[in-house]
């Protein structure tokens, strides 16, 4: 379980690490001039590749950018956002679904500008309500609040979690683990992707050893 110890953009933001963050989000911010990108999701071919990990400290890099971001949450199976800036999770996104009156229930974090929207109580069915209206309604509500939203995801090759709420956003980021992840398999989430017309604007490379940086981006 990620913890808030995996936040190196906080903890070491003149790491190699660090700065490979600031690199892909000017990576992401200029990936598409004409039609920014504001609401993007990360998504992997299995777990543990680093999605939620990436995105936070995506999340907090942007915010010392002084950009305002909401990091929500969509991992519905295993939601992690909340251990990784100590927050509770009685309340959250599934609750915004349920009730329409909830507003909204994204927490403050010790980072200015930086907010989290935590998955609320784990709901039978994620995928439904993912690809459900009120998730859609839920999303432009977000957008007006933040410049960027991010939200985590389920491993693509698995459930179909994120291919679903990838037709709704702006772009996809897809987290592979160096020495870990099949080339198979991320093929077949690229493919998962394409079947839905998804926007997938990078890769990004976990666990890459040497001596520049843990991270890696490459443009699509
Ligand atoms: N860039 C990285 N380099 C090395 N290790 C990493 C990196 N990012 C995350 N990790 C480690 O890998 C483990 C899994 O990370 P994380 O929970 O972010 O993955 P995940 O893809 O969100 O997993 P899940 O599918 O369970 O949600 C954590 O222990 C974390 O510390
Ligand atoms: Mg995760």
């Amino acid at each position: 379980m990620p913890n808030a110890s995996d936040l190196v953009t906080i903890r070491e933001p003149r790491s190699a690490a660090a700065e490979a963050y600031r690199a892909l989000r000017t990576n992401i911010q200029f990936a598409s001039l004409d039609k920014p990108l504001r609401t993007l999701l990360a998504t992997s071919t299995a777990p543990n590749e680093g999605k939620s990990t990436t995105l936070a400290n995506l999340a907090v890099t942007i915010a010392q950018g002084e950009q305002r971001v909401i990091l929500v949450d969509c991992d519905l199976r295993r939601p992690t956002l909340h251990t990784i800036f100590n927050l509770p999770n009685e309340q959250g996104l599934t609750t915004m679904m349920l009730r329409e009156d909830a507003g909204l229930l994204a927490q403050k974090t010790d980072i200015p500008g930086l907010v989290v929207l935590p998955s609320g109580p784990t709901p039978p069915r994620p995928a439904d309500i993912l690809g459900s209206k009120r998730m859609k309604e839920i999303i432009l509500k977000l957008r007006e609040y933040a410049d960027m939203v991010l939200f985590d995801t389920p491993p693509i090759n698995a459930v179909t979690d994120a291919a679903v709420l990838a037709t709704a956003v702006d772009g996809v980021l897809l987290v592979f683990r160096a020495g870990d992840t099949k080339r198979d398999r991320a093929r077949e989430a690229h493919q998962l992707l394409d079947k839905v017309n998804a926007n997938v604007v990078g890769v990004v490379l976990t666990n890459v050893k040497g001596d520049q940086a843990q991270y890696s981006y490459y443009g699509t």
